[in-house]
């Protein structure tokens, strides 16, 4: 397990707990809640390049593919029709995780998981034994909606069952498991692709029941965050809780901070518009731009389009669904390093030096494919080196990511936000996720077309843009308990004129912890 980093007892709380086995357990089985999410990502890129599933389902787009014989390899793949498919669950996964947000506050972080996993399962089942387009997109629908509500709870979940000190290694869980789900999707598309009578995608497609099968069953055994007992009246049951928890008799000083922020979040009747206080500013903005960077990232790029953007570079179409493969064990791999460094390096150390790797892997891969194919999309004959380089770069980019904007896309939001607006906020953390997955998703091809290689570099813009935004504006939140986060927003050098002193924990007692919190700048 990592070593702690940062805020220790003499400049800040240190509640006693250790990392228990009951803990442990209990944040692996939530996790997999991200599975599946990954296992969508990952999936449906592979199959929309399976010629069997095309010619089924969009046999326009399939004659079209074939009937090109313009050798602009920037075009090769435009089409509306196909990248619907993909993006259409990202918009009912943002309806259903503003439903979730009621849901998870209500009736518990437990429950919004249940009806993620049984929701999925039944859009899987659709999938599987599809027969016509409508039901690839009810299916779809369902699916996203299954993915609303698990990444509205998993995540907060995650955040407030960990003892402080392990936050950021219990809660990138989640990202490893949607890491997981990614590789296993690419596996299983390589494979299924093969199988003789062109049925494999209905198994690539139903295969989604197993990673819904393990959250639902998962969500089952697994108990509620005590954060959240608390917020729904359960004192006693939440204090033992705490007490199993954590490993120790003496939980009092947590349970009683746990128990004020959940006075402090009664008075909250419109969890929604109270977002728009000025004492929520930094929430609110980090709660949209947190998401928004995460995927103006160009991440997902890469992860629905990885063996269409292969072919385009060259590779042919097995080749490109193994590079596929490649790139999604460097996704797992490298959020192992993230899961090792949280805690001790920081998030905003992440943040940096994923962003840096990032910018000069866009700028690097921009140069290459512009030099080979120039603006009209034409590069004649490739040489085996050219492509290689091209997967490398392609590589340190996804790990760059993969140890930075992604897992700390979903931790840092979750541990932000005062209990009153954490489910509320959350749910803006994952819409604005899925409009920007959708709108990638949906533009991307038309993009390629258009900006060619210089797409590349729009993404770098971007990287760096949301670099200098993390450098100047997000305050370190390491080692810092979740009831406590206010101080650090109070400490912070431009976010502290919002957080007026009463919303401070320790401030009606005389005891105000400024220890909290390095100035950012
Ligand atoms: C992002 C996804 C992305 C995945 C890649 C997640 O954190 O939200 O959009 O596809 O990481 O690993």
């Amino acid at each position: 397990m990592p070593a702690v980093g940062g805020i220790g007892p003499a400049n800040g709380k240190a509640y006693p707990g250790n990392l228990t086995p009951f803990v442990t357990i209990t944040c692996i089985v939530a996790a997999m809640g991200g599975l599946i999410f990954g296992y969508d990502i990952g999936i449906s890129g592979g199959v929309t390049s399976m010629d069997s599933f095309l010619k089924k389902f969009f046999p326009s787009v399939y004659d079209k593919q074939h009937a090109d014989t313009s050798t602009n390899q920037y075009c090769k793949f435009d089409s509306q029709t196909l990248t619907m498919f993909t993006s259409s669950l990202y918009l009912a996964a943002l309806l259903a995780s503003l439903v979730a947000s009621s849901v998870t506050r209500i009736f518990g972080r437990r429950l919004s998981m249940l009806v993620g996993g049984i929701l999925f399962c039944i859009g899987a089942i659709i999938n599987g034994f599809a027969e016509a387009v409508w039901m690839l997109i009810v299916g779809r629908m369902l699916l996203g909606f299954g993915i609303g509500f698990a990444n509205q709870s998993v995540p907060l979940y995650l955040s407030e069952m960990a003892p402080y000190k392990y936050r950021g290694a219990l809660n990138i869980g989640f990202q490893l498991s949607i890491t997981i789900g990614i590789l296993v999707a690419n596996v299983l598309n390589y494979f299924f692709s093969k199988i003789k009578g062109g049925w494999g995608w209905r198994l690539s497609l139903g295969g989604a029941v197993v990673p819904a099968l393990i959250i639902t069953v998962g969500s089952l055994f697994l108990t509620d965050t005590p954060n959240s007992m608390i917020e729904r009246g359960q004192l006693e049951g939440a204090k033992k809780k705490l007490i199993k928890i954590r490993g120790v008799e003496n939980v009092d000083e947590e349970y009683d901070d746990l128990v004020a922020a959940s006075e402090a979040s009664k008075k909250v009747e419109h969890p929604w518009r109270n977002l728009l206080q000025a004492k929520y500013r930094p929430h609110l903005t980090m709660a949209i731009l947190i998401p928004f960077f995460q995927q103006l990232t160009g991440i997902n790029v890469i992860m629905f389009y990885a063996p269409v953007l292969f072919k385009t570079i060259g590779f042919g179409s097995d080749a490109s669904l193994m590079s596929a493969v490649i790139t999604g064990l460097v996704n797992v791999l490298a959020t192992l390093v993230s899961i090792y460094g949280v805690d001790k390096w920081g998030r905003r150390f992440l943040f940096l030096e994923g962003g840096l790797q990032m910018l000069i892997c866009q700028i690097a891969v921009a140069a290459f494919i512009g030099a080979k194919f120039g603006v009209d999309g034409e590069p004649g004959e490739l040489p085996k080196w050219y492509a290689v380089v091209v997967v490398l770069f392609i590589c340190i980019y996804v790990s760059g990511f993969a140890w930075s904007w992604g897992p700390l896309g979903w931790l840092v939001p979750s541990e932000i936000f005062p209990l009153e607006i954490r489910s509320a906020a959350q749910s803006i953390n994952v819409s604005v996720n899925m409009i920007f997955t959708f709108l990638i998703a949906q533009v991307f091809l038309t993009m390629l077309c258009h900006l060619k290689f210089g797409l590349f570099l729009f993404f770098a813009f971007w990287v760096l843009v949301m670099s200098i935004f993390i450098y100047f504006f997000l305050p370190e939140t390491k080692g810092v308990p979740i009831e406590e986060m206010a101080i650090v927003w109070k400490n912070h050098w431009y976010w502290g004129k919002y957080i007026p002193d009463d919303a401070l924990p320790h401030v009606a007692n005389g005891n105000l912890e400024m220890g909290y919190g390095v100035k950012s700048v």
